[in-house]
């Protein structure tokens, strides 16, 4: 029989139907239950059946009722978390403020220096996280068996160990040559990763600024002038640097840059263990290698680079001794910055 038939095939739908949005159970209340719904339709053609056919279509017919509405009642329930015990709502009550956010710290001072090395003319760029082992290993003078290339050290991406999560931003360095000619001078900003257990002092991520000058007879007096010149700027006119010869395998020579404790103004004090000095960044002279890996010849340039972790300015500047704060989005701690930049 027509009717019964497809009131079958109905049954069937509805047995398979799948809900799991609030929109869908809505979709399947109007197919079924609304006013013009099958439901209503199908009561509707019920009135015009045979006599004899009653009985048995009027049986099946009532099964796809009550399915059908146990099926809505039984989701509906699931949907209705809000507002259940039929409370009045008063729509017109003010909502809870909304508390106004501010710039993270480290957002503020990356913006505080590049701005300063802006006014000198570098310009921003910026590279990828994701990197290979050429542009932040091997194209910047590592040995093949350095340490810093090791598992402890680099997250790598895939079992290939040519991808990996960016271990420092001097990577931007080598895509900036490979792309464009000498006179260089740029600034880069960028995250980077380590595989190191998170403590108080160390992160599994954090923030550096790379620099990079190269053009035609950069010598060191450029490279200190500048440096001296940032160090002036972000830490106040009465600062003073020091280098100390260090080892970078991209920089010949290489140098680590303290500035003068700008706690104690240079006498000693805990902070920097009595020594007057604080470690603030690693610089030198880039290392011709590294220019004639990104065909820059190095008997017509020369440059300077430098490399310095954010947190690490914003511990000197704010003096916040846990580094897990910058990344843990407490708002009580972060409400307590702001700038103008
Ligand atoms: N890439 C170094 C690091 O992550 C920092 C650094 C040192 C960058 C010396 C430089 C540099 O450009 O010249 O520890």
């Amino acid at each position: 029989m027509f009717m019964k038939k497809i009131i079958e095939e109905l049954l069937e739908k509805v047995r398979n139907t799948n809900i799991q949005t609030a929109e869908e159970l809505e979709a399947f209340r109007t197919e079924f239950l609304s006013k013009k719904g099958k439901l209503n339709e199908l009561f509707e053609e019920f009135k015009n059946i045979p006599k004899e056919a009653k009985k048995e279509v009027g049986q099946i017919l009532n099964v796809l009722k009550n399915e059908v509405n146990s099926k809505y009642e039984e989701h509906k329930k699931k949907f209705q978390s809000v507002n259940t015990k039929n409370e009045n709502i008063d729509l017109t009550c003010p909502p809870y403020p909304v508390q106004l956010g501010s710039r993270h710290p480290i957002s503020i001072v990356k913006n505080e220096i590049v701005e300063i090395f802006e006014r000198i003319g570098f310009v921003v760029s910026e590279g990828p996280e994701i990197e290979d082992d050429w542009h932040v290993f091997t194209a910047l003078n590592f040995p093949f068996d350095h340490p810093a290339r090791d598992m402890q050290d680099t997250f790598f991406i895939r079992r290939n160990p040519d991808i990996l999560l960016r271990t420092h931003t001097s990577s931007v360095q080598i895509r900036e040559m490979e792309k464009n000619k000498p006179p260089l001078r740029i600034i880069m900003p960028g995250r980077v990763y380590r595989n190191e257990a998170i403590s108080a002092r160390a992160h599994c991520f954090f923030h550096q600024i790379e620099g990079l000058y190269i053009d035609k007879k950069v010598s060191f007096a450029d490279l200190k002038q500048t440096l001296f010149y940032f160090a002036q700027q972000m830490f106040g006119e009465n600062t003073n640097i020091r280098l100390r010869p260090s080892y970078f395998p991209f920089t010949e020579p290489s140098a680590e840059m303290d500035i003068s404790c700008n706690l104690c103004g240079g006498t000693g004090c805990a902070f920097c263990k009595y020594t007057g000095w604080v470690e603030i960044l690693g610089c030198g002279m880039v290392d011709p290698n590294v220019l004639e890996n990104c065909n820059i010849s190095s008997k017509e340039y020369s440059g300077f680079a430098f490399g310095l972790g954010i947190e690490r300015i914003a511990n000197l500047k704010y003096r916040v001794n846990d580094i897990r704060l910058f990344s843990e989005n407490d708002i009580r701690f972060l409400k307590q910055f702001t700038s103008a930049l």
